[in-house]
């Protein structure tokens, strides 16, 4: 079972795999293959409960998901990721927030989509006991400032503005750093220049770690991103399933014998109406 300190000092060492994972059986099948860590990302807004962008996802979602997640897996270290404003706002709130994902949900860890405005807030979750995964590059939430979900650090104001921030929260006692949607070659400098294991996403060959989300993996989300990648073919599979089982409700095929059961104790029954 890897814990946090395992996985800070994998950096430079074997690859860490890491999926999202959102209910109970997709969290069996990360942790049964022996992926190292499962995120139960605010993605949980766009691969489950049907909306166009993160930001409605709340502390309750998120909690609910990991209680669900965690119940599920006996390997993989679970990280929560916390909802848009549900840090970052108030010290406290934020601190009360993440705390949850721990003492109730069963998370080992959170991941915060970062900014000059988590490196405090970052260190006083270590302080406290609430191990802290940082997110740069692309974070989502940034959504609207974006206006999209454009590569991050491609010039070298940008790609500086992110390395900073990278030892600024390495320093501040995140065990990993996810980087999203980067250059390759911006991803490698900031996986030399720091301590702790870089995970990509979008982020080229060189990082710590890969992590992408488990509907993109098996093929269930209608569109996936450019750097992901699609490994199965589970919609179609599904789709096919539930097809196969309507047309044989349709058709009186399904139940058959072997569905159904009869009571002897019910012989006279329909003599009676
Ligand atoms: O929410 C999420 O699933 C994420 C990962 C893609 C890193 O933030």
């Amino acid at each position: 079972m890897p814990t946090v300190r395992d996985i800070r000092t994998k950096a430079g060492d074997e690859p860490i795999t890491m999926a999202t994972a959102y209910d109970a059986p997709a969290a069996e099948i990360v942790d049964e293959v022996g992926v190292d860590i499962v995120l139960v990302g605010d993605s949980l807004g766009n691969t489950t409960l049907g909306y166009d962008t993160t930001l409605p996802v709340t502390v309750d979602d998120i909690a609910r998901h990991v209680g669900a997640v965690s119940r599920a897996t006996e390997d993989a270290l679970v990280v929560a990721d916390m909802p848009f404003l549900s840090f970052g706002v108030s010290e406290e709130e934020s601190i009360k927030n993440a705390g949850r994902m721990l003492k109730e949900a069963g998370a080992k860890a959170v991941k915060l989509e970062s900014g000059p405005h988590t490196v405090g807030l970052t260190e006083r979750l270590v302080q406290l006991g609430i191990p802290v995964v940082a997110h740069l590059g692309l974070t989502p939430q940034r959504v609207n400032e974006y206006g999209g979900y454009p590569r991050q650090g491609t010039d070298t104001e940008t790609a500086t503005e992110i390395i900073e921030l990278a030892k600024a929260h390495a320093h501040a006692g995140a065990f990993a750093l996810i980087l999203e949607h980067v250059p390759a070659n911006l991803a490698r400098t900031v996986t030399d220049a720091i301590e702790i294991p870089t995970i990509g996403i979008g982020a080229g060959p060189d990082c710590d770690g890969q992590v992408l989300v488990f509907h993109d993996i098996v093929g269930l989300s209608e569109w996936t991103p450019s750097f992901s990648k699609q490994y199965g073919n589970v919609r179609e599979e599904m789709k096919n399933a539930v097809e196969a089982y309507a047309n044989e409700v349709e058709s009186g095929e399904f139940p058959g014998p072997e569905h159904s059961h009869e009571s002897d104790d019910l012989e006279d029954l329909e003599s009676f109406y």
